[in-house]
């Protein structure tokens, strides 16, 4: 009876004990003693005591549980340390969290929540890494509010304006030590919130305000936006700032290390190490206030030079590099910049000066957003403010500080300069657009006093005929892309307030240019394209789009405007339009040594291409597909990637031509191109072929397909007799699996010495490219960092192919099932 009775709870209190110590809570009879860890229920994170480095102290805090770094993420007592392991975490009498020694009855850290009753009380270590202290079920305190180093997904920086509370990051001393250090990385809500890296309080680097999709001085988070999505706050309860990764399964960090520098970091299984993605600051430019007020840091060849903004000259050029403000620029002509013919001048590329004596306006779109700062004469520059939020304006009253250019990314500010200075702009500009030999008409409006307008128009094509149809003249007259790429880029930017926009070519200069549409250079996916040359000697070449386009003329001008300001290095330059009746031309620069596949399918000129130029072309298209990807603020899919589109220049540099092309047409019409057009087909994704599904990854297929082309010297469609029933990427993989790789090899590559490891690196990329299905497959920026960088490669699966039977008739195989062509995909195989 009395046995029967106690065994169960024995039992009980076994089970219990072992419960509680294997769980992830802690409670007011279960505290943590040294030696003893609460693992959270995913098991990713470990709460418990540990000693930093070659540290003897002991610290509770909480680190990565199932990796073999130790990794601190958070640190409870950071400037207590305890000298021996009697250090004791538990909840006291009134439902706090206190961590005590042998030594001392006050505590060396507590939560220090005001007291309440001790009934209900819980703490517990959740999966995301955060410890919270429950009251009742409500929490009342968590870690996730008083982060130290580590910025996790989820962890929110920031001030909540209803507490008071800022939570932001403090680096350690030193890696041994946890003791709160000099830097700190926190939002500064002053002007227009900012984000900053602090030393003391001294500003050391400034990552800028958010702008709708990342803060503005890091333009690499718009390139990872899709792996990780970000949240941003500003309202009147709070300004936050937090982020997560869109694959849970990704281990990734954010640390502020010991000497200032945040670094962004993915764990590498493979290596057993932590892998920094990204860091700031990224280079001296990135030094807060380096070039002084008014000044614009330029990176060139490495080397850090320090520029005025337009209108301002150096204080000395001796002080540049002073950061007492005694350094920078001041006005060339301080006379002359209130209502006096003044205007403002575009700098291009840059990180916009601190915020934190910027306005922000909404609903205010960049005309009215000129206005707005030539009205008050404070006014220093203005700016749209960023990229999803197009219409709202920030206007600078201040010095302009902390200015720098960016190769890629960036956005354009622009900057109050007197009449004198805004006159030369015009005039330089002038000349670089004269030298072009591209018509432009700028329309320049003097300001406030005197509304004349004064029409240059340099016509060295011809005098251009007023566009009949549409009336819309004037807005496709001046012209953006065809400015050269020195940094910093400076235009004139008129008065009137509009954009700069396309050129706009008139059908005659066309017919006159083309010698009437003789020169047909080839037929590609979206129409014909024709070379040409304008009377000043400039080379075009004419792309006449079939007439399948359902837009209208105001819908495809749009389109063009935008694809206008895509530029790259690797995308051919689009220099302007033309519309004639049903008639849509596209005036791109023309490029001499015709496209990729004149030269990497036939044996005479394929010896042209050595393995290094064929690497640089591999690579160079990978940046100009990721620029379209993830780069430009369009997001284009470019969904026609093959040899015949990549041009190469003088320097057999790929320049990726008909980019953006698929704007122009609608949906459905696209579908019906593809299908007539020959060439596409051995570039094309199993799920675009089978489903009509596209999508980046889908450009990827066809990347990896041209990599493959580029190697082997052949064509995935070419029909190989040593291998009769495969094609291109059935032969590599089959050579691949067989460890012969390398027997896929352009023959002509042969005969010089090449490097075996880079090469079968290439080829590894492009099956993974040519994976089934579309998440096995590598985004182009992981794309291009694999190209840049010998880190390991996952091993690629079995590629989606296509074989040949016995007949010659072509199969597409994907997830087992094999159908004939013709049920489908249609036609289109013939003639390839
Ligand atoms: C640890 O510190 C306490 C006082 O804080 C001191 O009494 C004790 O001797 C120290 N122990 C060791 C091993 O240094
Ligand atoms: C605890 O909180 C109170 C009230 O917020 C504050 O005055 C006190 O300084 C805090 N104590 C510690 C040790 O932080
Ligand atoms: C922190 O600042 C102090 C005072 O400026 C300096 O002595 C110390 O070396 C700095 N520590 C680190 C880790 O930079
Ligand atoms: C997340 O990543 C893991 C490992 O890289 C992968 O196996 C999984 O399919 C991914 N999940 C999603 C939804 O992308
Ligand atoms: C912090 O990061 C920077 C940049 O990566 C590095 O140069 C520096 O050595 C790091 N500091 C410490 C203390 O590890
Ligand atoms: C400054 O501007 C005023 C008004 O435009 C002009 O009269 C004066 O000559 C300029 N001074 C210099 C040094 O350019
Ligand atoms: C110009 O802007 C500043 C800063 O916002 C403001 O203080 C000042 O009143 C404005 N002046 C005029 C004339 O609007």
């Amino acid at each position: 009876m009395n046995r029967a009775k106690t065994l169960p709870s024995i039992l009980l209190i076994v089970f219990i004990h072992q419960f509680c110590t294997s769980l992830d809570t802690i409670t007011i009879n279960q505290p943590i003693v040294d030696g003893n860890i609460r693992v959270s229920t995913g098991e990713t994170f470990a709460l418990g005591f540990f000693s930093p480095g070659k540290s003897s102290y002991r610290y509770l805090g909480i680190w990565y549980n199932k990796i073999s770094e130790k990794s601190v993420v958070w640190v409870a007592n950071r400037d207590s340390p305890i000298n021996d392991t009697s250090g004791v975490l538990s909840i006291n009498s009134h439902g706090n969290l206190v961590l005590n020694n042998r030594y001392q009855t006050t505590p060396l850290w507590f939560t220090n929540v005001s007291a309440l009753p001790t009934n209900n009380c819980i703490a517990q270590l959740l999966e995301s890494g955060n410890l919270v202290l429950f009251h009742s079920g409500s929490a009342i305190w968590q870690s996730f509010e008083h982060p130290t180093n580590t910025l996790l997904p989820n962890l929110k920086l920031g001030l909540d304006r209803r507490t008071g509370l800022n939570r932001f990051l403090t680096s350690w001393k030193s890696s041994d030590d946890p003791d709160t250090g000099n830097f700190s990385v926190r939002i500064n809500p002053e002007g227009y919130p900012q984000l900053f890296i602090y030393e003391g309080h001294v500003p050391k680097c400034r990552a800028g305000y958010w702008n709708g999709v990342g803060w503005s001085g890091v333009p690499f988070m718009q390139k990872v936006g899709f792996i990780f999505s970000y949240s941003y706050v500003n309202n009147e309860n709070e300004i936050s700032y937090s982020w997560n990764v869109v694959n849970g399964s990704i281990l990734t960090t954010g640390v502020l290390n010991e000497s200032g520098f945040f670094h962004r970091l993915k764990w590498h299984e493979d290596k057993g190490r932590w892998e920094e993605f990204a860091s700031l600051p990224r280079d001296q430019c990135d030094s807060y206030g380096l070039c002084g007020a008014y000044g614009n840091c330029v990176r060139r060849n490495g080397e850090i030079d320090c520029t005025c903004l337009p209108g301002y000259q150096p204080k000395s050029p001796q002080e540049w590099y002073r950061k007492d403000g005694s350094g920078g620029c001041v006005r060339k002509n301080q006379t002359a910049l209130c209502r006096n013919g003044e205007g403002f001048v575009e700098v291009t590329n840059v990180k916009a000066p601190d915020t934190s004596v910027a306005r922000v306006l909404a609903n205010l779109d960049l005309k009215a957003c000129k206005d707005e700062c030539l009205r008050n004469c404070s006014c220093t520059a203005y700016a749209s403010m960023g990229v999803t939020e197009g219409s709202r304006c920030l206007t600078w009253y201040g010095d302009l500080l902390d200015t720098r250019v960016f190769t890629e990314g960036g956005q354009s500010i622009y900057v109050r300069v007197d009449a004198l200075e805004l006159a030369q702009y015009a005039n330089k500009r002038k000349d670089l657009l004269a030298r072009k030999g591209i018509l432009v008409i700028m329309i320049l409006s003097v300001a406030t006093a005197v509304s004349s307008v004064v029409l240059f128009s340099y016509c060295l094509v011809r005098r251009q005929k007023r566009l009949s149809q549409n009336g819309q003249h004037e807005m496709f007259t001046s012209s953006s892309s065809t400015l050269p790429d020195d940094h910093p880029r400076e235009k004139e930017l008129d008065r009137s307030g509009s954009d700069p926009h396309l050129p706009f070519f008139d059908i005659d200069t066309i017919v006159e240019a083309t010698d009437n549409f003789s020169n047909k250079l080839g037929e590609g996916g979206f129409g014909s394209v024709y070379k040409g040359q304008l009377s000043n000697g400039q080379e075009i070449a004419v792309k006449r789009l079939s007439k399948q386009s359902g837009q209208g003329i105001k819908e495809f001008m749009n389109e063009v405007q935008l694809i206008s300001k895509l530029q790259h290095r690797n995308l051919v330059r689009l220099f302007g339009c033309c519309i004639h009746k049903e008639d849509k031309m596209l005036i791109y620069e023309y490029l001499p040594n015709k496209s990729l596949d004149y030269f990497i399918f036939e044996k005479s000129r394929k010896q042209l291409l050595d393995w290094k130029k064929r690497f640089e072309i591999i690579f160079g298209v990978a940046r100009g597909v990721l620029y379209l990807h993830q780069d430009s603020r369009l997001k284009i899919i470019h969904r026609d990637l093959k040899a015949s589109n990549i041009l190469l220049d003088a320097s057999m540099e790929p320049k990726i031509s008909d980019f953006g092309l698929a704007k122009l047409f609608k949906e459905h019409q696209i579908e019906a191109i593809t299908k007539q057009v020959v060439g596409t087909y051995g570039y094309m994704s199993p799920e675009y072929a089978m489903d009509g599904l596209y999508s980046v990854k889908s450009d990827v297929f066809s990347y990896g397909v041209l990599i493959l082309e580029i190697i082997s010297g052949k064509k995935n469609t070419e029909y190989d007799k040593e291998s009769p029933s495969l094609n291109l990427i059935g032969n590599v993989w089959k050579l691949w699996r067989e460890g012969k790789g390398l027997d896929i090899v352009d023959y002509s590559l042969l005969e010089h010495s090449y490097p075996c490891e880079e090469i079968l690196r290439c080829i590894q990329i492009g099956l993974l490219c040519i994976q089934e299905h579309p998440a096995d497959r590598p985004t182009m920026l992981e794309v291009v960092f694999m190209l840049g960088n010998e880190t390991s490669l996952p091993s690629p699966k079995k590629p989606a192919f296509v074989f040949r039977t016995q007949s010659g008739q072509e199969s597409l195989i994907t997830r087992g099932e094999v159908c004939s062509i013709n049920d489908c995909i249609i036609t289109m195989i013939e003639g390839r």
